[in-house]
């Protein structure tokens, strides 16, 4: 017997079926199903024959999703029920004690927990091996200067070794982030029922234990409502997909005939159809535009959840496929930058050359007007009257004569001024805590490492 009068509208079985995405659920769908047999036997809620015969088919079940021979069926909602179905023609009627004390709706809520809680681990350890492959490229260019930028103009040199630091620091918060959101599965929603809890005596923490969580959810109403860890871990990838977009803007301008600071690995670059002669940065530019798709997938699931109603809604059925896109996506992203990062080739001649560049040691001269007492402000005005005089008469600052330099401050030490134009002496002289002389990202690169071995243990 049915409820219903009429078969579901073929249009509305094609809205309402989630089998084509959520049958990657399967592992989790199994090992849970496993979990609660062998419960509702300890809790004499099925016999043991019973446990016995659901478990054999589960098994059965299980080699035939891992040998790609599960038979799915058109009138397969999702994969909750093909399992359950299929369970059911292999056990017979004993199949049907498998859903005793369950409903979909905790179910499918465990399944996702369980996802989330693999997919955060495995980001984790994605993030380590870049932040490993950034930390271990700082190493070999330890102290290879190049101009340091803000507005994409040449600022200030520091050293190379510090500009791929910069990513490791962005990698570890990343890592944190995931590692939250990891945190954020710890409580079992099994058990919850539908919304109100059970009818029978389970054994809950039996369940968790199992399963791996650390405790069960307090409230069957939330526990079936919930997807805040699917929220943590698509921020966390959405922040750590951003941070992938500016590596990858990077490697795209350094990569260019313009820079010229990087030659990318030919395994992660394309030529054109056309131009034979090019060699482009597809790669980085995929880690560039992949970000703004993950933060969609997060926002897309906000508004999935925003203002719905408690508790279980098919609206939740909507979380999967920005759960999975962003696994995927983050994945490939991850690995794509270990990789060009780990096959890079930098380029010192050009970086140092660019470093050179004079009129970026102009705040080390401001900085030597202030050691001898003149204002900050009168400095930078005095140092961008130099630079103004230089410009426009098409020569360097270390071609502006004695008297020139004397004529902008008396406080101006020629000789001073011409050491500070070479790109060592800025470097060096960044002595702060953070800052770009060798001995301070040394420091840095010590701290990095210890942070990175900290996670990973
Ligand atoms: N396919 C559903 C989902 O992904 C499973 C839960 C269905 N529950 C229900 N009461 N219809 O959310």
């Amino acid at each position: 017997m049915s409820r219903f009068s009429e078969p579901q509208d073929p249009v509305f079985a094609r809205l309402n079926t989630s089998l084509s995405f959520d049958r990657r659920l399967w592992h989790h769908d199994i090992a849970q199903s496993r979990a609660h047999t062998r419960m509702l036997a300890a809790q004499a809620i099925i016999g043991d024959d019973d446990r016995d015969a659901l478990l054999a088919a589960l098994d059965a079940v299980e080699s035939e999703l891992v040998a790609d021979a599960f038979a799915f069926e058109d009138g397969d909602e999702d994969i909750h029920m093909a399992i359950e179905r299929r369970v059911t023609e292999i056990a017979g009627a004993v199949g049907g004690k498998l859903h005793t004390a369950r409903s979909r709706n905790d179910q499918v809520a465990t399944d996702v927990a369980l996802f989330t809680r693999d997919s955060a681990g495995h980001a984790a350890r994605a993030v380590d091996a870049l932040a490993q492959a950034l930390i271990d490229a700082a190493e070999a260019h330890l102290d290879w200067p190049l101009p340091g930028y803000t507005h994409l103009q040449r600022a200030q040199p520091v050293y190379l070794s510090h500009h791929l630091l910069a990513y490791v620091w962005m990698l570890l918060r990343d890592r944190e982030r995931f590692s939250f959101a990891e945190a954020q599965t710890a409580a079992l929603p099994l058990g919850a029922g539908a919304l109100a809890g059970v009818n029978f005596d389970t054994d809950r923490d039996a369940v968790a234990a199992e399963l791996g969580f650390d405790h069960v959810a307090p409230n069957s109403i939330d526990a079936v409502s919930n997807r805040d860890f699917a929220l943590d871990y698509l921020s966390a990838a959405a922040t750590c997909a951003t941070h992938l977009s500016r590596l990858g803007a990077e490697l795209v301008l350094w990569s260019s005939e313009e820079f010229g600071f990087v030659t990318l690995p030919d395994a992660w670059t394309s030529g054109s159809s056309i131009m034979p002669q090019k060699k482009n940065p597809d790669a980085a530019e995929l880690l560039r535009a992949k970000a703004p798709r993950i933060v969609a997938h997060l926002s897309a699931l906000h508004g999935v959840m925003h203002a719905l109603p408690l508790t279980y809604n098919k609206d939740l059925q909507e979380d999967k496929e920005h759960l999975f896109d962003t696994v995927d996506t983050l994945d490939v992203c991850l690995a794509a930058a270990t990789g060009m990062i780990r096959g890079a080739r930098f380029n010192g001649e050009r970086m140092s050359a660019a470093a050179s560049d004079e009129l970026i040691a102009a705040t080390d001269v401001a900085d030597h007007l202030v050691k001898r007492g003149v204002p900050f402000r009168a400095c930078h005005g005095i140092v961008a009257g130099l630079v103004r005089v230089a410009v426009e008469s098409g020569r360097s600052l270390g071609e502006l004569t004695d008297g020139e330099l004397v004529a902008a401050s008396d406080q101006l030490d020629p000789i001073a001024f011409r050491e500070l134009l070479t790109q060592t002496s800025s470097l060096e002289s960044k002595v702060s805590v953070g800052g770009t002389a060798l001995a301070r990202v040394r420091e840095q690169l010590g701290a990095a490492r210890s942070a990175l071995a900290l996670h990973a243990a």
